[in-house]
């Protein structure tokens, strides 16, 4: 990406960054008010979650997630290091990761030393393994997948008797994106969904995650995660308690993102590109027509970085984040256009 970016940056009209999903709205201000008041923390953390966080998240994954049923819950530092460690911890063999895809889910199982397959979204196509994991909407493509769809990969679990990890830190931006665990009908064996705070609230520095299923499979993961000392700072955990306690900014954060995205969106079909998804999550996904590469510096010499599908695992496709201010999105589409 270097020479890229080296190029962009040259651009006499300023450079605009939208290579990297990472939010530049303000972390709202009444959760960083539960920070600051949370900032007297002399103790160490219980890995579990104070009882608080966790009627919290309990009562935010029955109502927005649609999770019944038997389940516990876990803190994590963000949702990145749970799955970079989830095979780990399960101590798992063969993992499954979408063919398109962040790539966190084939180094985590690389991490493992797992045999790591890429597959297509139909799990009627996938073979028998220990983990597989699912991300709707998807990072890059924005792909919401249906409820047939996630219904076959909780069919497929049970019929495997594997661990389904669902990724699902852009569930909060999306009306249509359904949780795993809202269409497992109360036996959730097998089922983890991953969520993250780091877009829905913009708490990306923050780190904050937690992770919602099976009972079992989470005390598990709780009894490395002790050895480890893998621990949700306090403060961090009162900030989450006041984030899922509000949905109004969750939903103008969406309204804000929806908006750059047409606006972008508008500009590169009057170009002729083809958006594919995008339907919801944080980018666009498209195409020339030509290697993602070619395309990447086109908007180079536009002074915009965009990153290639190459590194999710499409060569003619290109992501292009939507994390950039309204005015930089604007300015971005007039390059475009023009
Ligand atoms: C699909 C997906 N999962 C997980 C993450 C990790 O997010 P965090 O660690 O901030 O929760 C990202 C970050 O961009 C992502 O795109």
């Amino acid at each position: 990406m270097a020479p890229f970016g080296d190029k962009a940056r040259k651009y006499p009209g300023g450079f605009i960054d939208l290579s990297q999903g990472t939010p530049v709205d303000p972390t709202p201000q009444f959760i960083q008010n539960a920070f600051s008041a949370a900032s007297n923390s002399p103790s160490y953390p219980v890995v579990a979650g104070t009882a608080t966080l966790k009627d919290a998240i309990r009562k935010w994954s029955i109502e927005k997630l649609g999770a019944s049923g038997e389940f516990d819950v876990l803190p994590t530092i963000g949702s990145k290091e749970f799955i970079a460690l989830l095979p780990t911890f399960l101590q798992s063999k063969k993992v499954l990761y979408p063919k398109v895809a962040y790539p966190t889910y084939l180094v985590s199982a690389l991490m493992a030393s797992a045999q790591a397959t890429a597959v297509e979204i139909d799990a009627g196509t996938w073979p028998a393994a220990d983990l597989a994991w699912l991300n709707s909407p998807s990072n890059p493509t924005g792909q919401v997948q249906t409820d047939q769809e996630l219904t076959a990969c909780i069919n497929w679990a049970r019929k495997n008797k594997s661990i389904l990890a669902s990724d699902e830190c852009y569930l909060s931006f999306s009306s249509n994106a359904k949780s795993i665990l809202a269409l497992a009908n109360g036996d959730n064996t097998g089922l983890i969904a991953v969520l993250s705070l780091s877009k829905r609230s913009n708490l990306a520095g923050y780190r904050a995650g937690f992770v919602v299923g099976d009972s079992k499979v989470i005390d598990q993961i709780r009894q490395v995660r002790k050895h480890a000392g893998l621990m949700v700072p306090l403060p961090v955990q009162q900030a989450m308690i006041t984030a899922l306690s509000d949905e109004n900014h969750v939903k103008e954060q969406a309204e804000r993102y929806n908006r750059r995205r047409q606006v972008l969106k508008q500009a590169l079909l009057s170009k002729g590109f083809k958006v594919e998804y995008s339907e919801a999550g944080l980018y666009i996904w498209c195409t020339k027509g030509e290697d993602g590469y070619k395309t990447v510096d086109y908007f180079a010499n536009l002074g915009i970085l965009v990153t290639p599908g190459a590194f999710y695992g499409s060569d003619n496709f290109v992501r292009i984040a939507l994390t950039a201010t309204d005015e930089s999105i604007k300015k971005a589409a007039d390059r475009v256009s023009q």
